[in-house]
């Protein structure tokens, strides 16, 4: 059994926050953001707009591109660090909202790593038969745990959402090679503090902001990156020339070029959109694959690497066929 890829779709919400009008609220500058993260603008979710109805816009779009019924779903697993509620799941939220009461609905948090985390999840479940059509959901409004004061942090991310269908299907011999080839996740706690939320239920009893060093966290990611990428090749005998595309989490443009860079990924075949969604965490990737898919770059049959990395530290890599 193998999943394979049905479909996918992304949300934005509509406000757009550039960085000339962030350079108005604090100590920053369209060319200082540009040059060190090469984000032009973000999107920000309005006032009462929350995950979950990202998530549930990114599922609709998701089901929609795939042609299947939201009631073929039976597994929605959703990566987010920043919930509607403490509980219960958003993922919940989104399977009432589609109109689902079978099956089986829950929140994974690996931070931007989540949504490789998740994938990882539903892939795992649905080759066992605990499922047979699954949405895997990256959704988050980061906006909403931004210290806005904070210069070095709150330039660099943005809301929206992603999802995909999977579906598990037998492959009679070698029919086809479609589907999720290979995952590697990863963790290092020793990191956890390099990258956290200040605040959550059992310590402080208050959402908190988020806290980075930014160097820090820079400083591991491309080795770590390189690293479970070269696990996926490793395990499947892909290299940087048959790979079609690269979909990285997208967090900085100098940590995406380094990473393509180190690994001979040519350039054309990098998906680039930190520039325009700014750091959505565990949205980035599905919202970019939804960008390559939608102007034609990714057709079925496509040899497509993701990675991502985050707080945690977590990482990983998932190669696609599909
Ligand atoms: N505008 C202007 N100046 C700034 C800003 C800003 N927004 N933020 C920081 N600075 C200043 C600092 O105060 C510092 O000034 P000083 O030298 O007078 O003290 C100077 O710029 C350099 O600061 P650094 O933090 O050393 O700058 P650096 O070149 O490392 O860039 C950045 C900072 C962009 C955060 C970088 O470290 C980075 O991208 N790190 C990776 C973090 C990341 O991507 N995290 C995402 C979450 S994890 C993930 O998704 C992988």
């Amino acid at each position: 059994i193998r999943s394979v890829v049905l479909g996918c779709g992304s949300y934005l919400p509509e406000r757009i926050l550039t960085n000339a009008e962030l350079a108005s609220k604090v100590d920053t500058s369209d060319e200082w953001i540009v040059q060190r993260t090469g984000i032009k603008q973000r999107h920000i979710a309005a006032d009462g707009e929350f995950t979950s109805h990202l998530a549930i816009k990114a599922a609709q779009a998701a089901l929609a591109n795939a042609g299947v019924d939201a009631q073929s779903i039976d597994l929605i697993v959703l990566a987010t660090s920043t919930p509607d509620n403490t509980f219960p799941a958003t993922a919940v939220a989104v399977q009432n909202a589609l109109g689902i009461t079978h099956g089986a609905a829950f929140d994974l948090q690996a931070v931007c790593s989540g949504f490789i985390f998740g994938l990882t999840t539903a892939d795992s479940l649905l080759r066992t038969g605990a499922g047979k059509r699954a949405l895997v959901i990256g959704a988050e409004t980061f906006s909403r745990i931004l210290d806005w004061t904070d210069r070095g942090t709150c330039v660099l991310f943005g809301d929206g959402a992603g999802a995909v269908v999977l579906e598990a299907q037998t492959q009679p011999g070698e029919a086809s090679d479609r589907g999720v080839l290979t995952t590697h996740l990863r963790s290092d706690g020793r990191h956890k503090e390099k990258l956290f939320v200040d605040g959550g239920p059992s310590s402080t009893q208050t959402v908190g902001y988020l806290r980075m060093e930014g160097r820090e966290v820079f400083k591991h990611a491309v080795g770590m990156i390189t690293d479970v990428i070269v696990d996926a090749f490793k395990a499947t005998g892909a290299s940087a020339e048959t790979i079609d595309w690269f979909v990285p989490h997208q967090a900085n443009k100098r940590i995406i070029d380094a990473s393509a860079h180190k690994l001979h990924i040519a350039p054309q075949k990098v998906v680039l959109t930190v520039d325009l969604h700014g750091n959505t965490s565990a949205a980035s990737i599905p919202l970019a694959l939804s960008v390559a898919v939608n102007d034609g770059r990714i057709k079925k049959g496509d040899l497509v690497l993701l990675e991502a990395m985050g707080g945690g530290f977590t990482w990983g890599s998932a190669l696609i066929r599909w």
